[in-house]
């Protein structure tokens, strides 16, 4: 494979392992804490957080169950108004459960503060949200983000899970790219 896109790796796959590994200890630690036994139910937005919640699960001590939901990317559409249209539906009901959302990254926060809204309406007891990648520069919709892995700066990353016009995802770094790629 020709790695001559990237520009810089960011996080390292042993720098991601370990901040995964530190993630889940704590998100184990908090719903203990706060919840005792009752389960975590995570909820995953189709696709970039694939990769980060196949490891972070395993670093969860903790009763669990994992769901998914998919929702349309209308690329300019969504991002003027953070309404997207639900594609997959959640396969199991979370009312008065503990829902916790993974995410691969949160940019402006308006897709997730979307979901929100309609997750909300489903009746749960709490929900979470567990992001690896922050972007708070660029937040316009103010979320409460519980559990962080990185903050990064406006740079668009590929890898680990995160894509670039579906290429790149299996990278085991996370990493930046050429101003060029973006120019094709
Ligand atoms: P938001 O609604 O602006 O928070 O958009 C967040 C979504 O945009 C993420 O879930 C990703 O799917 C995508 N995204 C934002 N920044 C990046 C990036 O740097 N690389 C890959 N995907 C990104
Ligand atoms: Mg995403």
């Amino acid at each position: 494979m020709d790695y001559s896109f990237i520009k810089k790796v960011l996080f390292t796959e042993e720098e991601i392992a370990s901040r995964v590994r530190s993630l889940g200890e704590q998100i184990t630690a908090y719903y203990r804490e706060n919840y005792g036994e009752q389960e975590i139910n995570i909820v995953m937005i189709l696709k970039g957080g694939f990769i980060f919640l196949a490891d972070l699960i395993r670093h969860i001590h903790h009763p669990l169950t994992v769901d998914f939901m998919a929702i349309s990317s209308y690329e300019n559409g969504l991002k003027d108004t953070g309404i997207a249209r639900i594609t997959m539906d959640l396969s199991t009901s979370i009312r008065d459960r503990n829902v916790l959302i993974v995410e691969d990254i949160i940019d402006t926060g308006l897709t997730l503060g979307y979901i929100i809204k309609i997750l909300r309406e489903k009746g749960p007891n709490s929900i979470e949200i567990c992001t690896l990648l922050d972007r708070a520069k660029n937040r316009i919709a103010d979320l409460p983000i519980k559990f962080r892995g990185f903050e990064i700066e406006s740079f668009f990353v590929v890898g680990y899970g995160l894509d670039f016009r579906q290429k790149w995802r299996n990278l085991p770094f996370i990493c930046t790219l050429k101003d060029e790629v973006f120019e094709t």
